[in-house]
């Protein structure tokens, strides 16, 4: 069983997602640990419902220590607002993937989260927004991307509106890269 720690800034959907795809047995692996860098996070919640342990730590070296301590094969950045240190990526290189509302390269970086992202796409007038899963380097929103999936965005869309378009299309495609990656980390 592949041992996977989740990251997280806020509601936590996405790890939500990894907790059910491990419980159905979508994905041949468990949610050992979750970690936020906010107390206050959904996410933090839903894993004490999933009765998986959970942390508030903002301390890199902590959190590095603890996912050693876990023993985790596979880190997943789900909503985490705070660029991971280099030493965790390098720990983890290859197996740390962040998950993105956007097509990356495309309204990504530093100061794109959340409904910002949304805002902006709508503010561009582009018609096709989506999300991307990447491997994770020491800067935001970079490292090889594994999956990217597009969504239209229709006239009438409202940030909260193609958020929640985008946010479906993230569960799914966090999963088949998780698969993905496990698949590859047996060969
Ligand atoms: C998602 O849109 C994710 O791509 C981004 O932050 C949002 C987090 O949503 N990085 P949730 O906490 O998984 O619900």
């Amino acid at each position: 069983m592949i041992r996977i720690g989740v990251l997280v800034s806020g509601t936590g959907t996405n790890l939500q997602a990894i907790i059910d795809a491990c419980q159905l047995g979508d994905l041949p692996a468990e949610v050992v640990v979750v970690i936020s860098n906010n107390p206050d996070a959904y996410g933090l919640k839903r894993a004490e419902d999933a009765g998986i342990d959970n942390y508030y730590l903002h301390d890199d070296r902590v959190v590095l220590a603890s996912l050693k301590g876990y023993a985790v094969d596979i880190v997943v950045l789900a909503g985490y607002l705070k660029l991971v240190s280099k030493e965790l990526v390098q720990v983890f290189e290859g197996r740390m993937i962040n998950i993105h509302p956007s097509l990356i390269p495309l309204f990504s970086g530093q100061g794109y989260y959340g409904l910002k992202v949304h805002q902006a796409v709508i503010d561009s007038r582009a018609k096709v927004t989506g999300a991307t899963v990447h491997l994770v380097d020491d800067h935001f929103d970079e490292g090889r991307i594994l999956i990217q999936e597009p969504v239209q965005v229709l006239d009438d869309d409202t940030p909260e509106s193609l958020q929640a378009r985008v946010l479906d299309v993230e569960h799914q495609i966090l999963i088949t890269a998780i698969a993905d990656l496990i698949q590859n980390m047996d060969k």
